[in-house]
């Protein structure tokens, strides 16, 4: 496989990230919201979404629920498989930014390390780590999808804060506070971030 890579030689087109960026008036970054099931980042990811394209930027979001089912389908919730499943989707960020989109991720992401290999492919420059900071018994509690119930009866092994960890960012570029803040609340704080750090972002 190794050997094999180094026939493959990349092909640089024409036009230029430059050029994208000028089209679209947009930096591509990508958000990347990392928390526990429950802790509100689809909400909030598809919330900042509309929000977004509302205001004419070109935005995607790759959803954890989503993107297993066609290009994660062959996975499941092992460490090893939730490595994979971040090590694709952040190519498929890295991707979409390359094309000058605006990318918003919302996977649970567990481990500091699966993160770092994200920020590493993504491009550190272009990478915001947003951490959704509820604890797991608020998240328990809220249990949108029934899964914790099901968890904590044993019914689902290796379920992210009742039997498989989740390690908490250290120094995420932002923290929003899902236990206190309204969905709304979150995704203007995301949206007051974007505009400082995002070149030609509307006021
Ligand atoms: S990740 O760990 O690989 O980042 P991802 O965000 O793609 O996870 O998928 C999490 C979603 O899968 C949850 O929102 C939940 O609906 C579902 N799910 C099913 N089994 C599990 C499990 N064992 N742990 C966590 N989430 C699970």
């Amino acid at each position: 496989m190794e050997q094999l890579r180094g026939l493959v030689q990349r092909f640089h087109g024409a036009i230029t990230l430059d050029d994208r960026m000028r089209i679209l008036r947009q930096k591509p970054v990508t958000i990347w919201l990392t928390g526990l099931s429950g802790a509100g980042k689809s909400t909030i990811a598809f919330e900042l979404e509309r929000q977004l394209v509302s205001q004419g930027q070109a935005c995607y979001v790759l959803d954890g629920d989503n993107v297993r089912h066609g290009l994660g389908r062959d996975l499941g919730f092992s460490q090893q498989d939730r490595h994979e499943n971040i090590r694709r989707v952040a190519h498929v960020a890295q991707l979409m930014n390359d094309a000058g989109l605006i990318v918003i991720t919302a996977l649970i992401s567990p481990m500091q390390a699966d993160r770092a290999m994200a920020r590493e492919i993504i491009g550190a420059n272009n990478f915001i780590e947003t951490y959704l900071s509820a604890p797991v018994d608020t998240c328990a509690r809220r249990d949108p999808k029934g899964l914790y119930a099901k968890a904590l009866a044993g019914e689902i092994p290796s379920f992210t804060g009742i039997s498989a960890p989740y390690e908490a960012p250290l120094n995420p570029e932002l923290e929003v506070d899902t236990e206190r803040l309204t969905p709304d609340e979150s995704v203007a704080g995301i949206f007051g971030y974007l505009r400082e750090h995002c070149l030609a972002m509307p006021a």
